[in-house]
């Protein structure tokens, strides 16, 4: 199989910066493009928030962070793509900008690149319809933050080969990561679950069932405890089908089928309240408690994946 070195990630916001660190860390050239050299600069400050955090774990040495980021060549210049073997993209989640991205990016890179596309749940297919050989190109769905979560979606669009895919499926593997396939379908799998979740959150709040601290606290320590080592259909089996059949009689009628986003979520938007990437969101990130929140979730994060995952 031919070997893939050279990875190019395009975007350098949440996901890129943190993607770019993980191909790094595991010996992988980077090269890290986004068109606001500012975001470059927000990315190495991300990366270096990461190492932080690995180094305190003992996850990586204080030199090989500084090896990881030598591995890192960040970039406004889309020539920089022309020595790639591998491709993702972390850019905006708007389809024309994808597209327009795509047209010119994989015009750029060598004809036996294999490209893939972080989006969150836009149709692989459709993104595709831009690309030059389309086959090469499918889906690489990491999951925030992509240095610790070990989920990858691989999808795969009408045009993808077998072989890409499998491409895909494989670096994610080589990165120690746990890529499932899915269809091309919106949201794909994750995003389908954790929207359905978000919807009904809403729809919570809304009806003063609970205010956003309960929901978060229930997810915490009731929900997100479970699914961190089983599945809804091991949990329901455990449970009894005839208990999960007879509470999905009279509940499912009274769950939320909103189809628009609505509530806190709505308001926060049409505010400009982005959450942690602007100093506010359901919560308050101002004055360094944005850094303080990144921090605290990666320390948890990386004690679970340790306790859950790390091979003795
Ligand atoms: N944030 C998440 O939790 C998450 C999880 C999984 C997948 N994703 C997906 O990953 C992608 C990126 O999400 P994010 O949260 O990192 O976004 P972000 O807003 O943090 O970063 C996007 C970056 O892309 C850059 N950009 C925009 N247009 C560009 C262009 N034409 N060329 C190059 N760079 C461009 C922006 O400057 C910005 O730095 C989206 O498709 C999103 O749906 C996000």
């Amino acid at each position: 199989m031919r070997e893939r070195k050279n990875i190019s990630i395009a975007g350098a916001g949440t996901m890129g910066a943190s993607m770019a660190e993980t191909f790094a860390k595991f010996g992988y050239n980077v090269t890290l493009y986004d068109i606001f050299p500012a975001a470059l600069d927000k990315a190495k400050r991300l990366i270096s928030i990461n190492h932080e955090t690995e180094v305190e774990h003992g996850i990586i040495s204080a030199e090989e962070a500084k090896a990881i980021l030598d591995r890192i060549h960040y970039t406004s210049d889309i020539q920089d793509f022309k020595n790639t073997d591998f491709m993702v993209e972390a850019i905006l989640e708007k389809i024309d900008i994808k597209h327009k991205f795509w047209a010119e990016a994989s015009e750029i890179v060598p004809e036996d690149a294999v490209l893939a596309s972080n989006t969150s749940g836009l149709s692989i297919t459709k993104i595709a319809e831009v690309v030059k050989n389309p086959e090469r190109f499918g889906g690489m769905h990491w999951i925030n933050p992509p240095h610790i979560i070990p989920l990858i979606e691989v999808i795969s669009g009408e045009k993808t080969t077998k072989e890409n895919a499998e491409t895909i499926y494989n670096m994610a593997l080589a990165l120690g990561k746990k890529p499932v396939y899915v269809n091309d379908a919106p949201g794909f799998v994750l995003n389908r679950i954790q929207f359905a979740i978000m919807r009904e959150c809403l729809n919570i709040v809304e009806r003063g069932i609970t205010t956003p601290e309960g929901v978060d606290d229930v997810m915490k320590y009731a929900l997100g405890f479970r699914y961190a080592c089983l599945g809804p259909f091991q949990v329901a089996d455990l449970g009894g089908l005839d208990i999960f059949y007879n509470i999905s009689s009279y509940l499912f009628a009274d769950l939320s089928n909103a189809d628009a986003p609505f509530g806190l979520l709505k308001e926060a938007f049409d505010n400009n309240k982005l959450g942690v990437k602007n100093g506010g969101g359901f919560y308050d990130y101002s004055d360094g408690k944005d850094e303080e929140v990144i921090k605290y979730r990666d320390q948890m994060f990386t004690k679970l994946a340790e306790s859950l995952f790390k091979k003795e």
